[in-house]
């Protein structure tokens, strides 16, 4: 199949279109390189696809999407996106309107007009907020508590929209809280392996309860995949680990791993984060015949030894 992966250079996009070239899918990969961290970085995710013969990159912003127009495709997998929960308050919000609601509404109506296309939309675990009931259910109505998780909502209603609409086959998956190597610059496991490998000081935010069901990249991936090759639409689906871990399990895990003394600076509860995630996955199961293989510390393993090949640490 020809897919369309949009966000293709970030840390998930530049995963999925190895796993998918790898399947045999020919794919185009687009990405505006959006500077919430560095080009360079996003550049080498996807250094080692240029060669590609199946992969096609162009750098491309969905806000004029004129270019869309000479290009032909069977699927769609949206993970263009500015990403970021506790940045999304203040001046910011204009940019994640821009990118993550206005970008989405422009794909969309590029995708009304075509017949047979299919969207998997890649929406995120935040929208479900600050709620009592565990595991998250994909029947639960979205509470969003950041300005972020509020565009990421919005995003899922236009796709809805425009699927009843105008007979679009699409998909919704909510991803929970990914990790693994190429892992976002401000991502909290990223943060924690840098700071306490240079025997800096970790900051955990919130209580000590503080918990996310942390899901590997590789594994969101596969959930991804099965999204793309089977025809399952109109269905939102979680793809997470199944498991939740705290926050600050996590710190003093990685020091173990990384043989370092942990040094803890607590900081107050950031506005817009949830106290908890877990990802009721009963669904993926059933649907997308997903099953996530890779526990927590066997993943943070991963991501310290590309921390290292990269010389991050
Ligand atoms: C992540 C992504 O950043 C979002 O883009 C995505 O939409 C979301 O997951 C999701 O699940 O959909 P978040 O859960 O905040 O958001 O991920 P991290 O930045 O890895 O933070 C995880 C936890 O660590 C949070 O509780 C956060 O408060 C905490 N944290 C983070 C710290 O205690 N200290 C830090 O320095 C950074």
């Amino acid at each position: 199949m020809k897919i369309l992966i949009t966000g293709s250079a970030g840390f998930i996009g530049s995963h999925l279109a190895e796993a998918l070239v790898t399947s045999g899918h020919e794919i185009i990969g687009i990405d505006s390189f959006l500077p919430n961290y560095a080009r360079e970085v996003k550049e080498a995710n996807i250094s080692g696809l240029l060669d590609n013969d199946r992969f096609t990159f162009m750098e491309r912003t969905l806000i004029d999407p004129s270019w869309l127009g000479e290009i032909d495709f069977d699927i769609v997998v949206h993970l263009a996106a500015l990403p970021g929960v506790r940045q999304s308050w203040g001046t910011s919000f204009s940019d994640y309107v821009e990118n993550n609601v206005l970008a989405t509404q422009r794909l969309l109506e590029v995708l009304k007009n075509r017949t047979g296309v299919r969207l998997v939309h890649v929406s995120s675990s935040s929208v479900y907020g600050d709620r009592d009931e565990s595991p998250l259910t994909e029947d639960l109505p979205p509470e969003p508590i950041s300005p972020y998780a509020i565009t990421k909502e919005s995003a899922e209603r236009l796709v809805k929209l425009y699927s009843k609409q105008y007979g679009l086959s699409s998909v919704i998956l909510r991803l929970f809280t990914v990790y693994g190597p190429r892992q976002r610059p401000d991502m909290a496991i990223y943060r924690f392996i840098k700071a306490v490998s240079k025997g800096g000081e970790v900051e955990i935010y919130g209580s000590g309860s503080m918990h996310r069901d942390f899901t590997f990249v590789v594994d969101v991936v596969r959930g991804i995949l099965s999204a793309v090759e089977r025809d399952i639409r109109d269905e939102i689906i979680n793809i997470g680990s199944g498991r939740a871990e705290s926050v600050e399990r996590v710190v003093y895990m990685i020091g173990e791993m990384l043989g370092k003394e942990v040094k803890v600076r607590r900081v107050g509860m950031m506005p817009g984060d949830v106290k908890g995630t877990l990802a009721s996955i009963d669904k993926a199961r059933g649907l997308l015949d997903y099953q996530p293989g890779v526990e927590i510390r066997e993943g943070i393993e991963k991501q310290i030894i590309w921390m290292r090949e990269a010389a991050i640490i």
